[in-house]
């Protein structure tokens, strides 16, 4: 059965997946083709034809196209609870109830158009929808491999009502136990406060869990922004998640934070600074995410993980990764499964998985993210040829070797190989690389090309029999979804990428699924001693990871990076 899974529901991050026989066969999100971080507002259409494409089939061979939004009934307690928590905006409350499935409407309407113009023949093809929260489920579940009864976490901003879900499975059906509706988002409040602290919604989030150790949590009592009571969580939303007239306005923008928050805790930040009281407020706000989210897995799990401990997690609210590292310290969790694709964009592969677990397909475990675009040394070359800059490239013999070399002598370099990773992290695809030894080497990488805060910590890939020894566990980490504390003799060798709180976000990588990067590790152990590389993200400030050649060229160009690594070739800037 051929499925395409699509995103981009909440309107943002728009992207594709393809299932056939309930193989993941491609999947990327619409923002690499694009060129806009979060395709805000887009439909997939580059990614649903990249995934058609490389697998050679036509759109009308489709059985189903799965959507990750779903009409939720009057009968369903998640419209009443929007209606009766916004009683201070009538209009939207109303709206819930009156024509609470307007958003629904308007999604499977776009979904129709952009699937026309790929080519689908909707006579033949069925559209199914999926609530957003069980494709969240499904994208953990499904994929995690898990055998036994699974607790399952979600936790998002906001579906369709539905903010955060606790849920289980067992012999490939997924069960709910409990959601959350909005207002009451505790990923919402952290999104909010994100904002009042000064970055972007979408993406600030990480900035905010890198500023938390900065700060000390028990300067600030942010508590009244929501309390747990019995298993639910009651947002005030006199201060954060406000919509209509209470919400805070600033030169024409809106927040989701109210003028009462900034009374209470003065004006947001507006600089880059790492100054008081934001940094005690983002340590606050970090332990009560923390605090509150165990509190409900204690309330809602606990006794299925008591039973297998087995969890599968995503949602925005698992790439908190903090929230991970504590998840995984729970003795009653013995395996924690985070989607890498944990935001919307995985809602493609969970609309899609859903949809074929109920068809009775076979799902395995998720190995690996390379499932966007690859491209030759040839179509490098000629990419190459294409772009008029003074560039010289040569091809390396030994690519791995010669890599490291060069990351050894002390050198930043971008690192483009293979198929682009599906999700938000860069794991040795499309990466930015370093020796995490050399001194000063994350500034050298900040002054020629990231440009972001000096506070925010860089991650590394460690070699899977190297691992365990770095990162204290056995825990499996492929995607960088999870800290973990960082043994105190590695702390020494390796200080670039290691956070303020002695911990890293590491990515373990095996030869199996990476086998050049996994190459590139051992060199670099041969070289160095330490089987590990500073990796980041291949791209500029502002931008999407790169995705084609051409990509990785202009970005290049624009940057003083020196060294270029595009499949077979070195390519450098002609001095
Ligand atoms: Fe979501």
């Amino acid at each position: 059965m051929i499925i395409l899974g699509l995103s981009g529901a909440l309107n943002h991050d728009a992207s594709a997946a393809l299932l056939i026989d309930g193989e993941i066969v491609a999947a990327a999100e619409e923002e690499r083709f694009i060129r806009e971080k979060h395709a805000k507002n887009r439909m997939p259409l580059n990614a649903a034809r990249f995934c058609l494409a490389f697998a050679g089939i036509d759109a009308r061979d489709i059985d189903i196209v799965a959507y990750p939004y779903a009409p939720i009934g009057l009968g369903s307690p998640a419209r009443w609870h929007y209606a009766k928590r916004h009683w201070y905006a009538p209009d939207r409350a109303l709206d819930a109830l009156l024509n609470g499935n307007r958003r629904y409407r308007r999604n499977r309407g776009r979904v129709l158009v952009m699937g026309t113009a790929l080519g689908i023949d909707w006579s033949t093809t069925r559209f199914v929808p999926v609530e957003h929260h069980l494709a969240h489920a499904s994208s953990s579940y499904h994929l995690s491999g898990f055998t036994e009864r699974t607790a399952i976490l979600g936790v998002d901003g906001k579906g369709e009502y539905a903010t955060t879900f606790f849920g289980y499975g067992e012999g490939g059906r997924i069960h709910k136990i409990k959601e959350l509706y909005d207002p009451d988002s505790i990923s919402g409040v952290y999104g909010a406060m994100t904002e009042y602290l000064g970055f972007e919604m979408l993406d600030g989030e990480y900035k905010v869990m890198g500023m938390a150790p900065y700060g000390d949590a028990a300067r600030h009592d942010l508590s009244r922004l929501f309390r747990p009571v019995r298993g639910e969580v009651e947002v005030d939303t006199r201060y954060v998640n406000t919509v209509g007239l209470r919400r805070y306005r600033e030169d024409g923008v809106g927040y989701y934070f109210s003028r009462k928050l900034v009374d209470w805790l003065g004006p947001r930040r507006t600089d880059e600074s790492l100054d008081e009281p934001f940094v005690h407020y983002a340590a606050s706000l970090q332990k009560l995410f923390e605090d509150t989210c165990l509190h409900l897995v204690d309330t809602h799990l606990g006794a299925i993980l008591a039973e297998t401990g087995k969890l599968a997690f995503a949602g925005g609210g698992a790439l908190n990764v903090k929230l991970n590292q504590r998840l995984i310290a729970r003795a009653d969790v013995k395996e924690l499964f985070v989607q890498p694709a944990a935001g919307d964009s995985g809602t493609a592969l969970g609309a899609a998985t859903y949809v074929a677990a109920g068809c009775g397909e076979n799902l395995s475990r998720m190995q690996h993210v390379y499932l966007g675009p690859v491209f030759s040394t040839d179509e490098c070359q000629r990419a190459l040829r294409a772009i008029a800059a003074p560039l010289e490239s040569v091809r390396l013999e030994d690519v791995p070797r010669e890599t490291a070399r060069l990351l050894a002598e002390g050198n930043p370099v971008a690192w483009f190989q293979g198929r682009m990773e599906f999700g938000p992290r860069a794991l040795g695809a499309r990466s930015i690389l370093g020796c995490p030894s050399v001194a000063g080497i994350a500034d050298r990488i900040n002054a020629q090309i990231k440009f972001r805060e000096r506070w925010r910590p860089f991650c590394p890939s460690v070699l899977d029999r190297v691992a365990p020894q770095v990162i204290q566990s056995h825990h499996p980490a492929p995607f960088m979804t999870i800290t973990f504390d960082v043994a105190e003799s590695w702390k020494r060798r390796i200080p670039e990428v290691v956070h303020r709180d002695g911990t890293a976000r590491v990515q373990v990588v095996e030869q199996a699924t990476n086998p050049r990067y996994y190459a590139l590790l051992e060199q670099m152990e041969a070289l160095t001693g330490d089987a590990v590389v500073l990796n980041t993200s291949l791209n500029r400030q502002g931008e999407p990871i790169v995705c084609t050649p051409a990509d990785a060229l202009a970005m290049f160009v624009g940057s003083d990076l020196e060294y270029l690594v595009l499949e077979d070739l070195l390519v450098t800037k002609r001095r």
